[in-house]
């Protein structure tokens, strides 16, 4: 991940806050955390009222004093900017740093992600402070990479953010009358005569509420301008650390499939990208892998850096259950598998105070070595320091992809219609569900990365496409490459204007289909998939949408099994070139088997191979060394105890055992094997 000589093996540790502890206190957590086999510490995420008490004043002596003390005891260090919560005496005397919601209050000092991504202060004293910190700590060896700011989000409507929006929409337009064109501004009367008019789409102008708006392509334009707005503040602080330490390398924490930010708009300028993996105790396994996955595909050739997850439980979910004996073990080496070099928490030590007084912590309020948590991530830290550096900057070899997109998922999130059940997100998981139970290897990346290398690809809801992606998917067929795609994909350009070629329009090719009108299926009224014969046979729910096809090239492999549209194709096949197009025009349920088969049946005929046959609840994958060594990775997810056939010879990297081939291993209940072979 980080590519440094220095690392040996997977770093172990996470958010350290001692600005909240006595001295005492802080010299009993460095007792304390390097029992647990803690060995990195992410510092300073939230001190900047600290470290700039007033205007003209910073006083580093505090961090002095922590950096100092976790050096000594050999600690590495992820050393964060502490921008992602500004200074009360700073919104004081500037206000302009105080964002206005959408409900266009502005806010008063509170809270934290807070600040005017165009706000001139913000601009001036975020860098400033990254800067200085660069400056004093840069010659510290055990930094090992700068954290910049913290969970970036939200959006701002303010009226330095409206000046902002007018000129980002001059530069992208160009001319009023191009922008009305592209608007669609005709309808309702929204023609603009000026700049002027241009308002941000906020509940006070153009969106109903969080996720519905009259005039998509405002929202949706707004978006992509706060992205270029907050990619932007995350830049400033990134040049400037750089200004000083060339070489340094930076970050942000990421989370994953989050709606209001375009994450690819940040991967290249990370050097690596880190994530927060919090999900809710009631996820699949496989969300949380595909979480993972989303978070990999944005930089697919390097590992990644889990930064945060709870050793126990979060504060801030309805419902903060326990992770229960051998979970955070289980979900640490899940991220490993996927790719992760690191496994960080959120945090050291129990806050006593405010909201995440109640958030789980590697030390708890009761500073024991005794407690459940503390023991796991002890016995968690040896075993890492026994695994060293063995998988240290492997990765995962695909040869199929899924696409993953936020102008989709934005275009799809904010459309009156067909359907308030159809969510973007989901529709991709749910094909990614389908691989990962099927222990195929998927890379999940965007639709504008290059598509060369893979076999398989699959873009469920491709909503919005612009025509070189769309004739990038037609090459790729054409040269011999296998494409699935599904309702609502092909509808609309850019600018979220549709298609008039027939849906799914530029895809319409290449599919061999004309897909006429889309249905709406009620809850608990669903239609049915109704396959004859073949490995696909049977009959499975069709649910939320239909589309009613009709093949131009296309040959029909599934029909609906009922309403007036009954024996018309819903999943229908295209030979194209040398290749092959699906449409799949329904939304499967992920329980009925429909995808996993689906998928099973596409990757063998496109020659790919699961890296292990699949068992219920375990989930296997690889990561593969530059020198081809593997590493398999298999968990056991579910609550039984397993058997499972390994076909070929390998170590077992926990318990260095040798496995021959042929032989049955046995996996507890949440237990981790990692087999190594070359
Ligand atoms: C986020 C933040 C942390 C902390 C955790 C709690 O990931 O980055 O500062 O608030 O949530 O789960
Ligand atoms: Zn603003």
């Amino acid at each position: 991940m980080i590519n440094d000589p220095k690392v040996k093996k997977v770093l172990y540790g996470g958010d350290y806050n001692p600005e909240q502890w006595s001295i005492e206190e802080r010299n009993r957590d460095m007792e304390l955390l390097p029992q647990a086999g803690i060995d990195t510490v992410t510092l300073n995420v939230f001190s900047w009222a600290k470290l700039q008490p007033s205007e003209k004043k910073y006083d580093f002596s505090d961090l002095d004093r922590i950096v100092d003390m976790v050096s000594q005891k050999g600690m590495n260090i992820c050393m964060a900017t502490s921008t992602a919560a500004h200074p009360a005496w700073m919104a004081r005397k500037y206000p302009d740093i105080l964002r206005t919601d959408i409900d266009g209050r502005k806010h008063n000092f509170g809270s934290r992600h807070n600040s005017c991504p165009n706000s001139p202060t913000y601009k001036k004293y975020a860098p400033l402070l990254a800067k200085k910190l660069a400056e004093r700590y840069g010659n510290r060896s055990n930094i090992l990479a700068w954290h910049i700011s913290n969970e970036y989000g939200g959006l701002c409507y303010c009226d330095n953010c409206k000046k902002a929006w007018r000129q980002w929409l001059k530069n992208k337009y160009k001319t009023i009358e191009n922008l009305n064109e592209k608007w669609n501004t005709a309808f309702w009367s929204h023609t603009y005569y000026d700049w002027e008019d241009i308002q941000i789409p906020s509940h006070i102008s153009e969106r109903w509420n969080y996720d519905r708006t009259n005039m998509q392509i405002q929202t949706i334009d707004y978006y992509r301008f706060n992205t270029e707005g907050i990619v932007n503040m995350y830049r400033m602080e990134a040049d400037a650390i750089h200004s000083v330490l060339p070489d340094a390398k930076v970050t942000t924490n990421l989370m994953s499939t989050y709606p209001e930010l375009d994450y690819n708009k940040f991967a290249p300028y990370m050097d690596f990208i880190s994530w927060d993996n919090y999900p809710s105790p009631n996820d699949s396994y496989t969300r949380v892998a595909f979480n993972h996955e989303v978070m990999r595909g944005l930089k697919r050739d390097k590992p990644f850096c889990l930064m945060e997850q709870t050793p126990s439980v979060t504060n801030w979910q309805p419902y903060n259950s326990l992770k229960r004996p051998g979970v955070m073990r289980l979900m640490s080496y899940q991220a490993v598998a996927h790719g992760a070099d690191t496994v960080l928490f959120f945090q050291m030590r129990r806050s006593r105070g405010c909201c995440e007084k109640f958030h789980g912590a590697v030390i708890d309020h009761y500073p024991s070595a005794e407690t459940r948590v503390f023991k796991e991530t002890a016995a968690l830290g040896k075993e890492l320091k026994l695994l060293s550096d063995k998988f240290i900057g492997s990765l995962e070899k695909t040869e199929a992809a899924i696409l993953f997109d936020w102008n989709c998922m934005w275009g799809v999130m904010f459309s009156s219609g067909p359907s308030v059940d159809f969510k973007y997100t989901d529709e991709v998981y749910k094909y990614y569900d389908a691989f990962c139970k099927q222990n195929i290897p998927v890379d999940v990346i965007s639709p504008d990365q290059s598509l060369d290398k893979y076999k398989v690809v699959i873009a469920p809801a491709l909503y919005m496409i612009s025509k070189e992606n769309a004739e990038k998917i037609q090459r790729f067929v054409q040269n011999g490459g296998t494409f699935l795609t599904t309702v609502m994909s092909g509808m609309t350009d850019e600018n979220d204007l549709v298609t008039d070629k027939g849906y799914p329009g530029e895809l319409r090719k290449v599919c061999g289909i004309w897909a006429e009108e889309t249905d709406a299926l009620l809850p608990g009224k669903p239609n049915s998939v109704v396959i004859k014969d073949g490995s696909l046979k049977g009959e499975y729910p069709a649910v939320i949408l239909a589309d009613i096809i009709h093949p131009d090239t296309a040959e029909t492999i599934a029909v609906y099994g009922s309403d007036f549209y009954q024996g018309t194709p819903v999943i229908t096949k295209n030979s194209f070139g040398q290749g092959k197009a699906w449409y799949v025009g329904t939304c499967a349920d992920r329980d009925s088997g429909l995808l996993e088969k689906l998928i099973l049946s596409i990757t063998d005929e496109a020659g790919i191979k699961p890296v292990l046959p699949s068992v219920k609840d375990i989930e296997v994958t690889q990561r593969v060394s530059s020198d081809g060594k593997k590493f398999i990775f298999i968990l056991n997810q579910g609550t039984e105890d397993k058997k499972i056939n390994i076909p070929f010879e390998a170590e077992e990297l926990l318990t260095s055992a040798s496995v021959k081939a042929g032989n049955d291993l046995m996996i507890k209940a949440k237990d981790v094997l990692i087999l190594c072979r070359n």
